[in-house]
This record gives C-alpha cells, sequence and structure tokens, in this order.
C-alpha cells in the first residue's frame, strides 16, 4: 500500500505557502522542502559577490562555488538554509534579497542548477515541497498538487507579520509594492513561469486562518491516499 505521496503547494508570494508546507508535512511526518529558499541562497550568494547577473559565464562561475543543503539549527530551527556549509537562514528573508529574488529565478541556469537537486531530494517520496513551479516542472507527477492564492492585501498583511516576528519594520506599502513586482515577474518569466497546473486544485486562503489552510490540505492528501489505496487494493483483486 502507497502511503507516501508527494504534495506540490505552488501559489504567489506571500499566500503563507511555506508556513504552511511546514506544518502540514509536521501532521504527516514527511520532509520539507523549501524550494524559494534556494533561489534565496543563491540571490544572497550573488549580492554578496557582487555577481553581474546579466553575464552568462559569471553566473555560471559562481553556480560552481554554490553548494546548499537543508540542515536543523539551534537558533534557526529545523530545516535552515545553508549556503556552503554556513546557515543563512536569516539573511535570505531580508528585503534585499525579496527585493532581487525574483530576477535571478527567471535564470535559466538558475533555474537547472537547482531543479536538478530538487528532483534528487524529491525522491522517496513522503515530502512536501513549495514554490511556483514544483507541481508544473518539479515534480508533474505529484499526486496531489495544490495552488495557494489569496487577496493583495490578506498577503501583505500575513507577510508584514512575519517580517515583524522576524524584527524588521516594513510597511503595508513597501510590501505590496515587492509582491506586486514579484508576481509580474514570476507569471510572465521565459522559463518555467509561475501557473497553476492543469491537476492542481485551487485553495483560496483570503478567508481562512493558519489552522484552516492546513486542515484542509491535509484533508485532501488523506483522501488522497486512501483513494490511491484503493486503486491499488482493486488492481490487486483483478
Ligand atoms: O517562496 P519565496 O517567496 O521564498 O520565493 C522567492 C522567489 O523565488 C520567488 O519570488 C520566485 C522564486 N521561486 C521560483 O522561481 N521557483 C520556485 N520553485 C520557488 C521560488
Amino acid at each position: 500500500m502507497q502511503n507516501s505521496i508527494i504534495i506540490a503547494l505552488d501559489g504567489f508570494a506571500g499566500c503563507g505557502k511555506s508556513s504552511t508546507a511546514k506544518a502540514v508535512a509536521k501532521c504527516m511526518a514527511y520532509r520539507y522542502l523549501d524550494t524559494g529558499a534556494m533561489y534565496r541562497a543563491v540571490t544572497f550568494y550573488f549580492l554578496e559577490k557582487n555577481v553581474n547577473i546579466h553575464e552568462v559565464e559569471a553566473v555560471n562561475n559562481a553556480l560552481a562555488q554554490i553548494s546548499l543543503n537543508f540542515q536543523d539549527h539551534a537558533e534557526h530551527g529545523l530545516n535552515a538554509m545553508f549556503l556552503n556549509g554556513v546557515c543563512i537562514e536569516h539573511e535570505i528573508r531580508s528585503m534585499r534579497v525579496s527585493d532581487n529574488v525574483s530576477e535571478v529565478s527567471t535564470i535559466s541556469a538558475v533555474r537547472s542548477f537547482l531543479v536538478k537537486q530538487q528532483k534528487e531530494i524529491g525522491k522517496g517520496k513522503g515530502l512536501v515541497a513549495d514554490g511556483r513551479d514544483v507541481g508544473t516542472v518539479i515534480f508533474p507527477g505529484a499526486e496531489l498538487k495544490v495552488f495557494m492564492s489569496a487577496s493583495m492585501e490578506a498577503r501583505a498583511i500575513r507577510r508584514r507579520a512575519e517580517l515583524l516576528a522576524k524584527g524588521s519594520d516594513v510597511s503595508v506599502n513597501q510590501i505590496i509594492e515587492n509582491l506586486q513586482k514579484r508576481d509580474a515577474i514570476d507569471t510572465q518569466r521565459a522559463d518555467s513561469p509561475l501557473r497553476q497546473a492543469e491537476d492542481a486544485i485551487l485553495l483560496d486562503t483570503s478567508d481562512l486562518n493558519f489552522d484552516e489552510q492546513v486542515q484542509k490540505i491535509v484533508d485532501m492528501a488523506q483522501s488522497k491516499i486512501k483513494s490511491i489505496a484503493q486503486k491499488n487494493l482493486r488492481g490487486l483483486l483483478i
């Protein structure tokens, strides 16, 4: 009986994908993959090293110097992002990185560098992954795909609360400006633009609280696992 699936959560920035995915993974005792953290880590490295992102060779040389992995960290919790052995979980959530990450994620060399690693992490199933192209490119065969959306107001208020909790006081207007810019770049880029996979379920979280949105996805996952088990059983009986 198959009881481990891949759950792909895609959607716009600020819909609460990462925190929801993390909670769903905990409920299901699954692993969690934050694909956005990997784009943020590459962006952080490029900013630190002043890499000219318009020069193909500079980008490729920089990517060759990058080794990424997720590890638990005493201060930054489970699954923190490590770059070349150093925890950068705090740095990658800054507005400086947020302001540059969408542009970096339009670069095909960056995408193929990360997608290869993400597919590798997904081997073995029992995984919740969140991002922009999880259901369309990284795991097109994911058993459950959810596309999360929410009103701009709800997204900005949530993102502000997240940043405040991390000690960063950014105005709602500045956040809205950042989210609108990122939506435009994420949906209009040539390589793997953000879009809802044909077989994804749309989940509008504007009027849901956190526990409700987590529960909805856990319920969807459990009913998917049940239907796969029933299908497998029918296959055995035939
Ligand atoms: O989920 P996030 O806000 O941490 O993602 C940061 C950026 O990374 C987002 O603006 C677009 C990019 N991204 C992507 O292109 N593909 C993914 N699978 C995940 C993130």
